[in-house]
């Protein structure tokens, strides 16, 4: 949370937004460095209760709006900063929206495959457009609207299934276990919507799995000695489409998470490699 107050800047008498006011102490600490009053939504009624009792009773002047701070507070807009405390996959457009020109929004950023999360700085232009960049790790609960991808059941390895069997040389590890830093961030944003997880089989080997919810389709890896196994099903071709977002990414020269960010506009968000004006996808 210190780190995102940095990252926020904030100066005397700044209006300021927070999303997920949760116990309010962070709400609280935004007052006393702003010296005016915070606006913070919680979507949960009890705990936005609780939190507006406890900040009266200490004296702070925090604004508690209970509801869904995906749609931000129009009613107290603009404010010169939006910082989220719950991690989003999708910036809602509302909080870039509801941001003066030269503001700042800060928030937790996560993609589909379980890496954690990356701290994201944006800032707002007269466009009506915002940008920046990927910094530290950060892990945050999900903002309640944008759950976590659902898993595609896996097949037990020794289930007969409907998949085909191929070997790679590519070991998943390099990949999936973070032993190849910064990998999994890149291809977490080549792969939307692709999650992973991994299993222990009953001789001690561990399988990779990735799963595509929404096609139903799913990839499995066993590290084998020099070769691996791949199981592949469904309509996508899971391994396949990592293994080339690994190769995009070595010959990229291995971007860490840094060199990747993103422009939010209201027709949705960009992620670029090194300058919004780069190689860039939606997503
Ligand atoms: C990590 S906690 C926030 C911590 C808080 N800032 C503090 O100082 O204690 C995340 C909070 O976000 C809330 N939340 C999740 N989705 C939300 C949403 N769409 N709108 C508002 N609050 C949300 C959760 O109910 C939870 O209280």
């Amino acid at each position: 949370m210190a780190e995102m107050i940095d990252a926020l800047a904030l100066a005397e008498s700044m209006g300021v937004l927070e999303i997920g006011t949760g116990t309010g102490y962070n709400a609280a600490v935004m007052c006393a460095i702003t010296g005016t009053r915070v606006v913070s939504i919680e979507v949960a009624p009890d705990v936005a209760a609780q939190a507006r009792a406890a900040l009266i009773g200490a004296g702070y002047p925090v604004e508690v709006v209970t509801g869904d701070g995906a749609q931000g507070v129009p009613a107290f807009a603009p404010f010169d900063r939006v910082i989220a405390t719950a991690a989003v996959r999708d910036v809602p457009y509302a909080w870039v929206e509801q941001t003066r020109p030269g503001g700042r929004v800060v928030m937790p950023w996560r993609n589909d495959l379980v890496e954690g999360g990356r701290l994201l700085v944006l800032d707002v232009s007269a466009d009506g457009s915002a940008a920046g960049r990927f910094g530290g790790g950060l892990s945050f609960m999900p903002l309640r609207q944008q759950p976590l991808p659902k898993f595609v059941p896996w097949v037990s390895d020794n289930e007969e299934g409907d998949y085909e069997e191929t070997t790679t040389r590519v070991d998943p590890r390099e990949v999936l276990d973070g032993r190849n830093r910064g990998a999994k961030f890149a291809i977490g944003l080549r792969l939307p919507g692709c999650t992973d997880g991994r299993t222990i089989n009953e001789d001690g080997t561990e399988t990779f799995r990735l799963s595509h919810f929404e096609s139903g389709s799913w990839a499995g890896f066993t590290p084998g000695n020099g070769e691996h196994v791949v199981k592949q099903h469904g309509t996508r071709r899971l391994w396949d489409e990592l293994e080339a977002a690994y190769s995009w990414w070595l010959e990229a020269d291995r971007p860490g998470p840094d060199r990747f960010g993103i422009t939010v506009t209201p027709q949705g968000q960009t992620i670029w490699l090194d300058s919004p004006t780069g190689m860039n996808w939606s997503v």
